[in-house]
């Protein structure tokens, strides 16, 4: 079984609680090919304008610029990691209410017609990433479990709704970890507990090898 994990915070992880998570997940994991996409380490030029370009000019049999060879090799990398992959695991904060930039980079990279997704002859929308999982860990400062505050959530909502959703990855485990900015006396006690339940993922994914 081949896990890619994909791991969208460069604050250490002894600041970040996600990229605790992210550490946590890797030390449980056992008896799998295991891939991390560092999507802050990677050159990951912004999705736009350049990548409609330099298809055009690939077309054309025209020279690419920098940026257009930067973002051509790095979306292919990005697709290539996620075909190789069986499960997917993303961990990420839930930073302004939402996803870092560069895991959203990452998302459009991968985000395309043909690949990930595709319209039947009716215009509907048919997902192409059926055969593979997902594994969602993510942490966040405040409460947004209740019905009040769900709506703003758009950071773990949002990979749901588009790995789950829109690719048809089955999200096989969710870890939420949350509240421990909101309140301090207790942080301690909800990041062990939600760490826990990241090992028991891990392990869980590690026993389906065995
Ligand atoms: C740049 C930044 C923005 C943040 N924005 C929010 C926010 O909008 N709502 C919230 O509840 N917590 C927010 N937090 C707190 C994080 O959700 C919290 O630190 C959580 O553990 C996930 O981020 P981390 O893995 O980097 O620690 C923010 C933290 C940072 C560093």
């Amino acid at each position: 079984m081949n896990v890619l994990v994909v791991k969208a915070n460069n604050r250490p992880a002894s600041e970040a609680v996600s990229s605790k998570m992210y550490e946590t997940f890797m030390e449980n994991l056992t008896g799998v090919n295991v891939t991390t996409y560092d999507v802050f380490a990677e050159d990951m030029p912004y999705f736009g304008q350049d990548l409609f370009n330099a298809f055009a000019k690939m077309q054309s049999g025209e020279e690419l610029s920098d940026v257009e060879q930067r973002i051509v090799a790095a979306k292919q990398k990005a697709m290539d990691a996620l075909s190789a992959a069986d499960v997917v695991v993303f961990a990420f904060p839930l930073w302004n209410l939402t996803i870092p930039a560069k895991l959203q980079t990452f998302i459009d990279y991968v985000y395309a017609a043909g690949f990930t997704f595709k319209y039947d002859e009716n215009g509907q929308l048919v997902s192409l990433m059926t055969d593979k999982k997902a594994v969602i860990l993510s942490a966040r400062g405040g409460i947004y479990s209740t019905p009040e505050a769900a709506p703003m959530e758009m950071a773990a909502n949002y990979m749901k709704n588009v790995v789950g959703g829109v690719f048809g990855m089955e999200i096989i485990e969710e870890v939420i970890i949350e509240g421990h900015n909101a309140a301090p006396n207790k942080a301690d006690g909800i990041i062990n507990e939600g760490l826990a339940r990241v090992a028991e993922a891990a392990k869980k994914l590690s026993r389906v090898t065995v």
